[in-house]
This record gives structure tokens, C-alpha cells and sequence, in this order.
């Protein structure tokens, strides 16, 4: 599938639920109101859209949330979208995932597939990793990473780099992730949903965090590439890397070749903008599924150019889209 801007879509993130058994700061508020369970799709219902996705081109998958380990039973739909691993029909299946669970998924998950997972983790400091997480336990997901690794799963970290919260300890993460064979990428902050704290106290922009870490390691631009939005960077002290995710300061829709279904069905174009598909209402409607084809085409169709992402002071009451992270899916 081709969009209007000659965007190749290979990509599908999948949201298979919106709830999470952390509250980060600046991904929720402290008092959420999550989906109904009627309204999200059933774990078969999640897999018939994906596979009209690989029939539609789509050669990688990433399951995120919420978090996605909590949603009951998730392992089948692992093991079911493992198979098209196995027939060559999709070339990776992988996780977002807070870590959590991992401790006892790490071994199925690999069996089911997958090689390559992102565990979102912003201190190396348990007490500030509670006051972030408002209910995560450090110390378990210490466990989940290295049982993760110890499965064989490559870890990649993922860090959103906070203004007066992780700002002096970006370095610690890049040091940590090297000795474990680790990379880590840095994220900024994006207006996506009301939480209890204002963006703007919120937001560091990565060119700052670039040119701090420069100070005290060697970076080259590399040329490791995953498809993603990182601009990765070797770290010659830690033979690691180190990526910039950067929606703020330097922005790359123009290579943007992924697409975001949440767990009610609803097809997000770009995580920024707030036009969607029903993909539900289209798989509900005819069995056949080629009303669910169609709406998918018709979608890509009008996939917008890119997302208008401002934070400062006169956007603070203002996120770009009104739905959190956690409905599209991080
Ligand atoms: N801006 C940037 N990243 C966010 N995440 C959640 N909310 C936001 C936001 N507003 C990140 C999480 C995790 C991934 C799922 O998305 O930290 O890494
Ligand atoms: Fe949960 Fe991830 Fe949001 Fe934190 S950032 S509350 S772990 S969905």
C-alpha cells in the first residue's frame, strides 16, 4: 500500500489495550478512565485485522498498549501472528512493553518469534522510578530485562527524556545499556492527552540532551537502521548505540511508513492527527471481510502528511490530540 505522499505502509502498531499497570507521569494522569471491555476487539478479532494487513503488505508488527502483557490471554495472539513469521509472510513481530511482565513471558515470547522487544524505562533510580511510574516496582523490572535477555531477546531501552527529572542521569542510561549490550533511545516528550502536569515544565529538547552527552562520549552518526524514527549514533566508550527520537525538534513524517490500530479497532493514520477508520464497524459488518479490506485502503488513502506537535506555554491546556499515549499506542 502506497499513501497519497509515496509512503510505502509496511508497518502496523497494534494497541491490544489501553490499560497499564504504571501511571507515568506524563503519559497519564493519576485517575484514567479506560475503554470499556465491550467495546475493544477480541484477541481473534485483533488477529483477522492484522492478517489483512500482512495480505495488504504489511511486513512488520509491533504490539504496544497500554501495557500489553496485561491483557489477559495476549500469548495466543503472539503465538498466532508467530506463524506468519514462520511462512515468510512477515518479517518481524515485536513488543513495547513496560517490563513488568516480563519475568514470566520473556521465554514464550521468544518462542512465539520474537527477536527484538523496547522496554520503556526513564531512571535507574527505584525511588524515582516510582515517583515516574506512580505504581511500577524497579526492581521487577530489573528481573524482566534479564530474563528477557537471558531468552535471547535483543532489549532496546527507551528513555523519554524529562526536563528536571532524568536530565543528569541520560549518561548513567547510556553506560548501563552499553555494559549489557543494550541500545537505548531517547525520546521527546509529545502533547498527546491531558495529564496532571504541564508539558512545558515537561519538555527537553534533544538537540540539549545531544550536545550534553557529546561532552563526555564519542558519537558517530551510524549506519544502523531499523525503520524506525531513531537517528542512531555509536558509542565508541560502550560499542553501543544511542538513538534520538526527535518529533519535536526535527521532525520525520516524511519517511513515516507505519500506520496504529487500538484495541477498539480504530485505525490512527498518524499518532498526531485525530482522523480515524473504523476498522471495527467494516470486520463486524461483513464476514466476508472485504468491507474490512476496503475501509483499509480507503484509510491509507488519506493518511495525512505529518503531525503539528508544539510545546510551549500557550499549548500547555492545549495536547496536539486529545487521546493518550496509551490509546494509539507508544
Ligand atoms: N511522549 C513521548 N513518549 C511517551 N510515551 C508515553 N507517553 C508519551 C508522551 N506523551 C512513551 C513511553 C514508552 C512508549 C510506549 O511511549 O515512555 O516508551
Ligand atoms: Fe503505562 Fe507505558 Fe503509559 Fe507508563 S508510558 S503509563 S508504562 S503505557
Amino acid at each position: 500500500m502506497i499513501d497519497p505522499y509515496g509512503r510505502y505502509i509496511s508497518y502496523l502498531r497494534v494497541s491490544v489495550t489501553d490499560r497499564c499497570d504504571f501511571r507515568c507521569q506524563y503519559c497519564m494522569s493519576e485517575n484514567m478512565t479506560f475503554l470499556p471491555k465491550k467495546d475493544v476487539l477480541s484477541l481473534e478479532e485483533l488477529e483477522l485485522v492484522t492478517a489483512a494487513f500482512i495480505r495488504k503488505g504489511v511486513r512488520k508488527i509491533r504490539i504496544t498498549g497500554g501495557e500489553p502483557l496485561v491483557r489477559k490471554d495476549i500469548m495466543t495472539l503472539f503465538r498466532n501472528l508467530g506463524l506468519y513469521l514462520k511462512s515468510g509472510e512477515l518479517s518481524e513481530l515485536t513488543l513495547t512493553t513496560n517490563g513488568s511482565q516480563l519475568e514470566k513471558y520473556a521465554g514464550d515470547l521468544h518462542s512465539a518469534g520474537v527477536r527484538r522487544i523496547n522496554v520503556s524505562l526513564d531512571t535507574l533510580d527505584p525511588d524515582r522510578f516510582r515517583e515516574i511510574t506512580r505504581w511500577g516496582d524497579f526492581a521487577r523490572v530489573m528481573r524482566g530485562i534479564d530474563a528477557a535477555q537471558a531468552a535471547g531477546l535483543h532489549v532496546k531501552i527507551n528513555t523519554v527524556a524529562l526536563k528536571g527529572f532524568n536530565e543528569g542521569e541520560l549518561g548513567d542510561i547510556v553506560r548501563w545499556a552499553g555494559e549489557r549490550g543494550m541500545d537505548v533511545s531517547f525520546i521527546e516528550t509529545m502533547p498527546l492527552g491531558a495529564i496532571d502536569a504541564l508539558r512545558s515544565d515537561q519538555y527537553l529538547p534533544l538537540s540539549k540532551v545531544k550536545a550534553d552527552l557529546a561532552k563526555d562520549w564519542t558519537l558517530t552518526p551510524s549506519a544502523y537502521r531499523t525503520g524506525g524514527p531513531s537517528d542512531y549514533f555509536d558509542v565508541a566508550e560502550t560499542g553501543g548505540r544511542v538513538g534520538f527520537i526527535t518529533p519535536l525538534t526535527h521532525n520525520f513524517c516524511e519517511s513515516c511508513n507505519r500506520v496504529r490500530l487500538t484495541c477498539t479497532g480504530m485505525l490512527y493514520m498518524c499518532l498526531g492527527q485525530e482522523d480515524n477508520a473504523d476498522l471495527r464497524a467494516a470486520l463486524r459488518r461483513d464476514p466476508s471481510l472485504a468491507a474490512l479490506d476496503a475501509a483499509i485502503v480507503e484509510a491509507i488513502g488519506r493518511k495525512p502528511k505529518g503531525h503539528d506537535f508544539v510545546i510551549d506555554r500557550q499549548h500547555d491546556d492545549r495536547p496536539a490530540v486529545s487521546r493518550h499515549m496509551n490509546v494509539t499506542g507508544g
